[in-house]
């Protein structure tokens, strides 16, 4: 099956802070799709004649790549907009006794259902996600997934010094993680990614174990949180005495590498920031969450002067949006708090491609590039009045950057999956 899209056509395949051809941009552009993957890409007027044949769709919107969510916890969508704590209290209050209840399959199965199509509303077609402890919470967001089409990569949480009911032990863990391996190896677009909770829940034979499961498994992820939290990082530091900073107590364990993501990274060392670039590692940046949880704003101009490889993350249900737009709007409040003007440019960048390439993704989705998958997004810079007002004769810069600090999910008319309509907005 062989179709086009028309439509004004935006993508970042590069960090425009290293590569000033990193945007891409059609404003009468022609995207060719077959059996779901991008075939051509150009002007129309240039391209147009060459598919003679081919059912050529105009599309109402300006068509960027699918969002990647470069880290997001599925069990935690009931608990978005929970009042009054900092990370640790609230984890203990309102987070580990809503994933207690992911013991239960038929639950689990109901909320991953709820969050991909949240995801596909926002216009996030891949994700970096956390379930729960619980095998059966992987099993449920896969089967999902499958259903879908989307790339999702995720992986059992390790925690065997969690609270009762929501803890495994090294030996569990280890077996339950080889055999979601072994069950979801080659399904669909799904990857799969080892992943402690943080260095506080798992014993040092647990973290030993999970760089073990690394090194064993060459094609899965390390997924992480990071140095978020003040109180977190005194408790790390009183727990590992020994190590040099947060990151090398992950380190000291064979975590830290090339397919290694740690979200947040607020409070890091120099030397952290440049073992991070000599690893190959990256940060999942959570300025939704880090606001929200009151944990401190990610230092974009000290990761960047260590050329640290950034990707963007919504960290619901710490974060308050699915929407990866919102989210690049934050993103540039929370840069420009330590005076780092973030482009918008660079900011869609951090949310498609930055965040695939994170995720070891970005040869498959993240710019539309021909031989890539076909998963876009077409957005409607009229989707509110204010928005039309803001955006109405203004250029492509100005256009992206009112969207990301005026838009979110409102602003997502139609979501494409494999050159497929995943979603479509009923109204304005
Ligand atoms: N650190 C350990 N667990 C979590 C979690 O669920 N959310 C966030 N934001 N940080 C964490
Ligand atoms: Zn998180």
């Amino acid at each position: 099956m062989i179709r086009g899209y028309r439509a004004e056509l935006l993508s970042v395949g590069y960090d425009p802070r290293d590569a000033p051809d990193a945007v891409r941009h059609e404003p009468d552009g022609l995207l060719v799709v077959e059996d779901g993957i991008v075939v051509a890409r150009g002007a129309h007027a240039d391209l147009a004649e060459q598919f003679p044949d081919v059912e050529i769709e105009t599309l109402p919107g300006l068509v960027v790549p699918g969002f990647v969510d470069a880290h997001v916890h599925y069990p935690q969508t009931d608990r978005i907009a929970s009042h009054g704590e900092q990370l640790l209290d609230w984890l203990n209050r309102h987070i580990f006794p809503a994933e207690k209840a992911f013991v239960d399959k038929a639950h689990a199965e109901g909320v991953a259902a709820f969050f991909l199509d949240e995801l596909l509303r926002n216009g996030t077609t891949s994700a970096l996600v956390y379930p729960t402890v619980h095998e059966q919470s992987v099993d449920a967001l896969f089967e999902a997934a499958l259903e879908r089409n989307m790339r999702i990569v995720s992986g059992k949480v390790l925690m065997d010094l969690g609270p009762d009911g929501l803890k495994d032990t090294v030996a569990s863990g280890r077996a339950e993680t080889e055999r979601l391996i072994r069950r979801w190896r080659g399904r669909g677009r799904l990857g799969y990614a080892v992943t402690p909770r943080f260095a506080l829940a798992s014993s040092d034979a647990q973290l030993a174990d999970a760089g073990a499961l690394l090194a064993a498994h060459p094609e899965v992820l390390l997924h992480t949180h990071l140095a978020e939290n003040v109180h977190e990082c005194a408790a790390v530091e009183a727990r590992f005495p020994g190590a040099a900073d947060y990151l090398d107590a992950y380190d000291r364990f064979g975590l830290v590498t090339p397919r290694s993501v740690f979200a947040h990274g607020i409070h890091l060392s120099d030397r952290a920031f440049a073992r991070l670039h000599d690893s190959g590692a990256g940060i999942a940046v959570c300025p939704s969450s880090n606001l929200f949880l009151g944990s401190g704003f990610f230092d974009f101009g000290r990761a960047d002067r260590h050329r640290v490889r950034l990707g963007l993350g919504t960290d619901v249900g710490a974060g308050t949006s699915f929407s990866m737009l919102h989210t690049a709007g934050l993103a540039y409040q929370v840069a420009l708090a330590r005076e780092l003007r973030l482009d918008p440019f660079r900011a869609l960048y951090l949310a498609t491609a930055g965040s695939a390439s994170l995720l070891h993704i970005g040869d498959k989705v993240g710019a539309l590039e021909p031989g890539q998958e076909a998963d876009f997004v077409v957005l409607d810079c009229a989707a509110t009045p204010l928005l039309e007002r803001r955006t109405r004769a203004n250029e492509l810069a100005e256009r992206l950057f009112a969207l990301q600090i005026l838009g979110d999910d409102r602003a997502v008319a139609r979501t494409y999956v494999l050159g497929e309509c995943a979603w479509q907005r009923t109204s304005p």
